[in-house]
């Protein structure tokens, strides 16, 4: 059996992924470490906490006392833990810095030391190309983060880099474009658009509503990684993006469209502070180990939709009654208006 630490698995595409593994490896021992944030949820992981192959633990990783010991007795580790959302580290970069850089350098510094370990999957980020005019970010190019949170992620993937060329620890750093798909918490865009909609409360779309973001279905993400996982190189990159290329207005249309509702729920609010109008991803690394996108764009979101329609009892009481979800949706939408 092999032993695989997954960080932030309570989260949106960590939970995605810990499912996946269990699928699809008989042979894998899952530990999900998750501090357990407004962000992680155990319902995320509700199917599978049962599973005599996978263990919760509640915990941050930047407690060495907790984090350590478990990096230390894995084969894999594919490390999600972060704080992800771009809105609120405009507000407060603290949990920023503290969780995506110095969290991390606990677990390489725990990774120094494990005897087994045969991955680090270190999961970054698309944004820390800063935004993209033209063309497609390759995996040498600068990087040019333009926010606190991928600024964060920028600092996480280089001391990762670090890691493998000081020390040798067995780092793959992958950089994903906007993920979608089941358990995205209802502030990201289009589970906030969503779940907004079927409500018939105005959606919020940012500025000129002109910005541009690659679509990448969570399971393709998944899909990905379990891939690098077994045929990536350690010290290397890569990119990982779904190629839909999508503006944020034809987005709104889409998901008011596919709920049959009507587009005077747009609400034009003020735009987001710095923000980057467009990501796209060069993917032919990551294509020339075997990868592609299964997921077509209009069924991913399709599917989306019948999932946060179907399953109202996950988001309803996040949006009703989290005070973590419903003070921030008033602090920043009543700025915004
Ligand atoms: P998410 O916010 O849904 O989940 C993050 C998880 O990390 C939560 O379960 C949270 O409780 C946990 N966590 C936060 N701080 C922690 C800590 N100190 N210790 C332990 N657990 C902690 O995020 P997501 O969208 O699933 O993103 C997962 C990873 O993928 C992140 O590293 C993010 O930067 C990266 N990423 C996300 C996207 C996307 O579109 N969502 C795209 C590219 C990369
Ligand atoms: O590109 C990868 C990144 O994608 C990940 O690294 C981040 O963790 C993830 O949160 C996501 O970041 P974005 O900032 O692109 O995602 P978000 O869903 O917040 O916003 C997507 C787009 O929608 C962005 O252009 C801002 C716009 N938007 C967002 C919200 C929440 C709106 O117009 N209105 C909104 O209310």
């Amino acid at each position: 059996m092999a032993e695989v630490l997954v960080t932030g698995g309570a989260g949106f595409i960590g939970s995605n992924f810990v499912r996946f593994a269990l699928a699809h490896h008989p042979d894998w021992r899952v530990t999900t470490l998750d501090k357990l944030t407004y962000a992680g949820r155990r319902e995320n992981l509700h199917d599978v906490m049962n599973d005599p192959r996978h263990t919760f633990v509640h915990g941050d990783i930047a407690d060495a006392a907790v984090s350590a010991p478990l990096v230390e007795q894995s084969d894999l580790v594919v490390h999600f833990a972060a704080e992800t959302h771009v809105d609120r580290s405009i507000l407060a970069a603290g949990d920023f810095i503290k969780t995506d850089v110095e969290g991390t350098f606990v677990l390489l510094e725990a990774a120094r030391r494990a005897k087994n370990l045969k991955r680090f999957i270190q999961i970054s980020t698309d944004e820390v190309y800063g935004s993209v005019a033209s063309g497609a970010s390759v995996e040498t190019d600068e990087l040019k983060p333009r926010n606190p949170y991928s600024a964060s992620k920028a600092g996480a993937d280089r001391l990762a880099y670090s890691y493998w060329a000081t020390y040798d620890v067995p780092v793959i750093i992958t950089r994903a474009s906007n993920n979608y798909g089941p358990y995205q918490f209802p502030e990201k865009v289009i589970p906030l658009f969503v779940t907004n909609a079927i409500d018939d409360i105005p959606v919020p779309l940012y500025g000129d509503g002109r910005q541009i973001r690659d679509w990448l279905h969570v399971d393709d993400h998944c899909r990905a990684v379990d891939l690098l996982i077994e045929r990536g190189t350690s010290g290397e990159v890569y990119n990982i993006g779904g190629g839909n290329e999508v503006m944020n207005i034809d987005l709104t249309m889409k998901i008011l469209s596919g709920l049959g509702k009507p587009q005077s729920l747009i609400k034009p609010v003020a735009d987001r502070p710095g923000h980057d109008r467009r990501y796209c991803l060069d993917t032919a690394k990551l294509r020339a180990v075997g990868w592609t996108p299964q997921v077509p764009f209009e069924t991913g979101l399709r599917e989306s939709l019948e999932w946060y329609r179907a399953n109202e009892w996950w988001w309803r009481p996040i949006k009703e009654n989290d005070p973590a979800f419903r003070s921030y949706y008033q602090a920043q939408y009543e700025r915004r208006t």
